[in-house]
C-alpha cells in the first residue's frame, strides 16, 4: 500500500456506505470522506441562492468558486463530521428534504462534478482516507489501494430508511410503500454515476451487520500491508 493509502466504498443510497465507511476509518486512523456531502453543501448552498438545480452554468460557478471544508464534528449533536462552506457550518442542513430532492439533479451535471474532483482528490493526499460515493472508485481514486462496492436489493434499503423515518418522525413518517418508491427513484438518478469499477471487491449486504463488513474489510486491508 502506498504512504497515505486510499480505500474507496461505492454503492447505492442506503447501502450502510457511510455508518461502514466511517467505522472503517475510525479502526484504521484514517480520514473519513462522505462525498455526497460535498454534493449536499453545494446544493444547500444553490438553494439559498434560488440556484436551480437546472441551471449547469449557476451551479458550475457555483461548485468553482466555493470553498468547502470536512472537518471532524465540531458538535456534540450526532453527526458523522462537520461540513463548513466558505467558513459557515452547513452540516443540519445537509439531510433537509429540500436537498434531498435537489441533489441528484444537482450532482448530475459533468462541470459541477469536475470541479469537485480536484477537491475530493486533495483529500486524499495529505493523509490515509476512506473515501465513500458513487464514484470513487471508478472516476476520483481510480488508483485506491482497495475498492469495495456494497451492493444490497433496494426492498432493503427501502426498509432500513423506513426504520430511521419512523424513528425521527413518528407516526409522521411517509409510508413503507412511499420510501420504497423514493429510493427507487434514486436509483434511476444516480444509474449513471453507479458502475462499480472491474477491480472493485463486491459485498452483498443485505444479510450483513455494518460491523461484519467493516471486519471483512479489515481483513482484506490486513493481506494488502
Ligand atoms: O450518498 P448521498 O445520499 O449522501 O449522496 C447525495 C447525492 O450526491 C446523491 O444524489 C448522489 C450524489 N453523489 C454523487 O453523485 N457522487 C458521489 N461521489 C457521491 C454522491
Amino acid at each position: 500500500m502506498r504512504e497515505h493509502p486510499q480505500i474507496a466504498i461505492d454503492g447505492p443510497a442506503g447501502s450502510g456506505k457511510s455508518t461502514i465507511g466511517e467505522r472503517l476509518a475510525r479502526r484504521l486512523g484514517y480520514l473519513y470522506v462522505d462525498t455526497g456531502a460535498l454534493y449536499r453543501a453545494l446544493t444547500v448552498v444553490a438553494l439559498e441562492r434560488h440556484i436551480a438545480p437546472q441551471d449547469v452554468a449557476g451551479l458550475g460557478a457555483l461548485a468553482e468558486l466555493t470553498r468547502f471544508e470536512v472537518l471532524p464534528p465540531t458538535r456534540d449533536d450526532g453527526r458523522q463530521y462537520t461540513v463548513l462552506v466558505d467558513g459557515r457550518d452547513v452540516t443540519p442542513e445537509l439531510r433537509s428534504p429540500a436537498v434531498e430532492a435537489a441533489v441528484p439533479l444537482t450532482s448530475s451535471h459533468p462541470r459541477v462534478r469536475h470541479a469537485m474532483l480536484a477537491r475530493q482528490r486533495a483529500l486524499a493526499d495529505s493523509r490515509g482516507v476512506v473515501m465513500v460515493g458513487r464514484d470513487i472508485g471508478t472516476v476520483v481514486l481510480p488508483d485506491a489501494d482497495l475498492k469495495i462496492y456494497l451492493m444490497v436489493a433496494v426492498e432493503e434499503r427501502a426498509r432500513r430508511r423506513h426504520h430511521d423515518l419512523l424513528a425521527q418522525l413518528g407516526a409522521t413518517a411517509p409510508s413503507f410503500e412511499a420510501v420504497c418508491a423514493e429510493m427507487a427513484l434514486r436509483d434511476e438518478l444516480d444509474a449513471g454515476k453507479m458502475r462499480p469499477a472491474a477491480d472493485a471487491v463486491r459485498i452483498h449486504t443485505d444479510d450483513l451487520q455494518a460491523d461484519d463488513v467493516v471486519e471483512r474489510i479489515l481483513e482484506m486491508v490486513g493481506l494488502l500491508a
